[in-house]
């Protein structure tokens, strides 16, 4: 590049606004923000379509999560006897049809929150990301420590979960 065509670059690049001149230059900005988090969807047991409101069959209010337990859409709560509400981040395992435990959905080793498995003969859930183990009675550890519970409380097919 001669002299004039760098000069004629310099006075492009000085007069463009930054994003501008960063396109320019081959640099995206985008780029520059990932943070390349957990969030990858690698599957696992049980989610639903989910996003907060009566037609994906759970509401939310603040903490509170409360799910309609007939809606379609928690057929494999019953079916499988767990399921992982992905989207709000909780598990949820059913004891029998009059009590529920809710946990949260969010692995105590590095947070991963799809990759879940239910081990019914062990009763412990399993998160596939690392493999470490939870117990589900609440209290007692797994290979990967306590899986913390949350306060659920079941009025009729409403389950109000309190995530805290
Ligand atoms: S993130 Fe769950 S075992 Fe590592």
């Amino acid at each position: 590049m001669n002299r004039k065509n760098q000069n004629k670059r310099r006075e492009f690049l000085n007069n463009v606004c930054p994003t501008v001149a960063m396109a320019f230059l081959g640099v995206s900005l985008l780029e520059s923000c990932s943070s390349g988090g957990d969030d990858a969807d690698i599957g696992g047991g049980g989610g639903n379509n989910g996003g907060g409101n009566n037609n994906t069959g759970y509401t939310k209010n603040g903490n509170d999560v409360t799910i309609n337990l007939n809606h379609s859409n928690f057929n494999k709560l019953h079916s499988d006897g767990w399921f992982n509400l992905y989207q709000e981040k909780i598990l949820i395992l059913k004891i029998s049809s009059s009590s529920y435990r809710a946990f949260t959905g969010s692995c105590p080793h590095q947070g991963t929150h799809t990759a879940w498995s239910y081990n019914g003969s062990s009763s412990e859930f399993v998160c596939g990301q690392h493999g470490n183990s939870y117990k589900t009675d609440c209290a007692t550890a797994g290979t990967g420590g306590v899986l913390k519970c949350y306060t659920s409380v079941l009025s009729g097919s409403s389950l109000k979960v309190t995530k805290s």
